[in-house]
């Protein structure tokens, strides 16, 4: 079954086809990111605008790189969470082709999307499983018993990791605008963590799988303001902190659920150090880490294929509507 994607859910115009959930067959990514770098963040109207610019052409080529869109079985977009403006044109689009071709409309959830990243690249995952979702605006723990049967059992209570990320990336005066990979590439240039330790892990010490990432954009400024440290030790401590709370109360699920899988899915699974450590962490007790490869973290439209293959709840084109607050187990 051959499903073609489109994902819009903030700043990219993604189009992909993939054939069964797991054979990648074509895919397209277009980003407005350059214009929200001279703004320091996403301006929504720009984002939106951007999107209907790009849809058409995205589209286009994902169907010149796919070849006959008679062998197109269905059609799936992402409905949620997102910027409404963003995802209204994605999903305005996905309508007018489930029409035009006469195949089924999927609806997507973006967070539910990043898991399936997985499956693309990896063939033996096995259930129950645990995921940890670490993106621009979410941070989840989740169950997972099996395709569409998942169980929240944590998310931040203020910044996602990624925006923990690139606000402190901003402070310290790397990026104005999703910073995170530029941090981890000084923190990666850090010989010695003489700050070791220094940092609060917020909640690490709470009997919950709730995260909190904010306090630990002050405690970085405190640093920076005693002009003591170089930046490229800051980032070092800093990504250190997020890390450990990240793979610490994964594994402390992975152990409650006793899984033999734990899936790593969103922007900051392309982190290198939370690769390292959580694989580490996972494989000392026995746990497998299925990761996506790097060029699959970022928003795509593969996996929004890939989720809407083995989740397909297919639904009157009229029921098919944005929600840009959905979470990871609400229903659409
Ligand atoms: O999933 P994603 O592409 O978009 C959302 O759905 O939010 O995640 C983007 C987030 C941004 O905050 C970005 O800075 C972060 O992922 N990110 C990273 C890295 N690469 C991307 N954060 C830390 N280290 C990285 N290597
Ligand atoms: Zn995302």
């Amino acid at each position: 079954m051959n499903i073609l994607a489109i994902e819009t859910s903030c700043d990219e115009t993604a189009c992909a086809v993939v054939g069964d959930g797991v054979r990648e067959l074509a895919s397209v990514v277009a980003s407005s990111k350059e214009f929200h770098e001279k703004t320091g963040g996403v301006v929504p109207e720009i984002a939106a605008r951007k999107q209907v610019d790009f849809i058409v052409p995205v589209i286009d080529e994902c169907l010149n790189q796919f070849g006959d869109k008679k062998d197109i079985d269905a059609i799936a977009v992402t409905v949620g969470p997102g910027l409404v403006g963003s995802l209204i044109v994605g999903i305005e689009a996905a309508k007018a082709l489930s029409l035009i071709l006469d195949k089924p409309l999927i609806p997507v959830n973006h967070l539910i999307g990043h898991i399936y990243a997985n499956f693309l690249v990896h063939i033996d995952i096995k259930f129950p499983a645990i995921a940890l979702i670490v993106s621009g605006g979410h941070t989840d723990l989740v169950f997972i018993k099996g395709h569409g049967e998942l169980e929240f059992l944590g998310g931040t209570l203020d910044d996602a990791a990624g925006e923990a990320f690139d606000k402190t990336a901003r402070i310290l005066g790397l990026s104005n605008y999703l910073g995170g990979v530029l941090l981890s590439q000084k923190a990666a240039t850090c010989e010695t963590n003489s700050l070791a330790g220094s940092l609060p892990r917020p909640l690490l010490t709470e009997n919950s799988f709730d995260f909190s990432f904010s306090g630990l954009k002050t405690a970085t400024k405190n640093l920076i303001d005693k002009k003591a440290f170089s930046v490229e030790e800051i980032a070092c401590e800093f990504q250190e902190a997020v890390v450990d709370v990240l793979v610490e109360k994964t594994v402390k699920a992975a152990k409650k659920f006793s899984v033999s899988n734990v899936l790593l899915g969103g922007g900051v699974a392309a982190n290198g150090l939370l690769r390292e450590n959580l694989m580490r962490a996972l494989t000392t007790m026995g746990c497998k880490l299925v990761m996506p490869p790097i060029r699959l973290c970022g928003d795509n439209a593969v996996y929004i294929a890939s989720a809407a293959f083995f989740n397909n709840v297919s639904q009157p084109l009229a029921d098919i509507v944005p929600n840009p607050s959905l979470g990871i187990t609400s229903t659409f």
